[in-house]
């Protein structure tokens, strides 16, 4: 992949693997889906909607690309393991992109249980269980990055969004913390605007 910002220029090294994008079937996942693709990476794209990933992966096709649609539900622990399951297969994730997130908006005490605690499954879970499943090989091979699409509202309590911001929240301390794992060399760790970045 030639990568095009000045940051991953110079990371050449980061062109052979793959790329794993989730919530790919809409907004943002599927614009880093869809320009991963155009710029010659294999892309693992998860979402629930299937009609969706797979019209993504005819329109990468139609122009050389590879995108890999995958089903699963990461609100659920089964969603969850098919996604850890095909990493592991795919054995070289150069590339994970965090994306997929919902927000339960409204008053606290008016808000269902169930939806809060939805949105604590979808925003963190998958983050922290693909993360962990991808970094060690990143960092045995000294190469490889994960995005985490957060948003400002990790920095500040946000009325009517409770949950939704304090999921933020959690995703902004987990990079931060994560960067101190003594891993015998240099993971860096960058944020801008809703985007936080740590590249082993
Ligand atoms: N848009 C903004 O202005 C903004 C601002 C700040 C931060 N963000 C963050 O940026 C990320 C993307 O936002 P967006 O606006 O592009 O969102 P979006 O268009 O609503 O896309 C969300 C993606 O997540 C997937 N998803 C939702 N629930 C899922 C589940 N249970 N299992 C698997 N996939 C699921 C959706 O796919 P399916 O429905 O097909 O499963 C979809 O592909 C989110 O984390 C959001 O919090 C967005």
């Amino acid at each position: 992949m030639k990568w095009e910002t000045p940051e991953f220029a110079a990371r050449d090294d980061m062109t052979n693997g793959w790329a794993v994008v989730t919530g790919a079937s809409s907004g943002i996942g599927l614009e880093f889906a869809r320009e991963l693709a155009r710029h010659g990476h294999p892309v693992l794209a998860v979402a629930r909607r299937r009609e969706r990933l797979e019209t993504l992966s005819r329109q990468a096709a139609a122009q050389a690309g590879r995108i890999e649609p995958l089903t699963a539900d990461l609100s659920t622990g089964q969603g969850l393991t098919s996604v850890v399951r095909r990493i592991e297969e795919l054995n070289k994730v150069e590339l994970l992109i965090n994306n997929t997130g919902i927000a339960n908006a409204g008053d606290f005490l008016e808000a269902s249980l169930d939806r809060e605690f939805t949105t604590i499954r979808v925003n963190i879970d998958p983050v922290i269980s693909l993360t962990h499943n991808v970094l060690r090989g990143m960092v045995q091979r000294r190469s490889g990055a994960v995005i985490n699409i957060a948003s400002v509202v990790a920095f500040q309590p946000f009325p009517h969004f409770a949950v939704y911001a304090a999921t933020h929240h959690c995703l902004h301390h987990l990079i931060l913390s994560s960067q101190l794992v003594p891993v015998g060399h240099a993971c860096r760790c960058r944020e801008s605007y809703c985007c936080q970045r740590a590249a082993a």
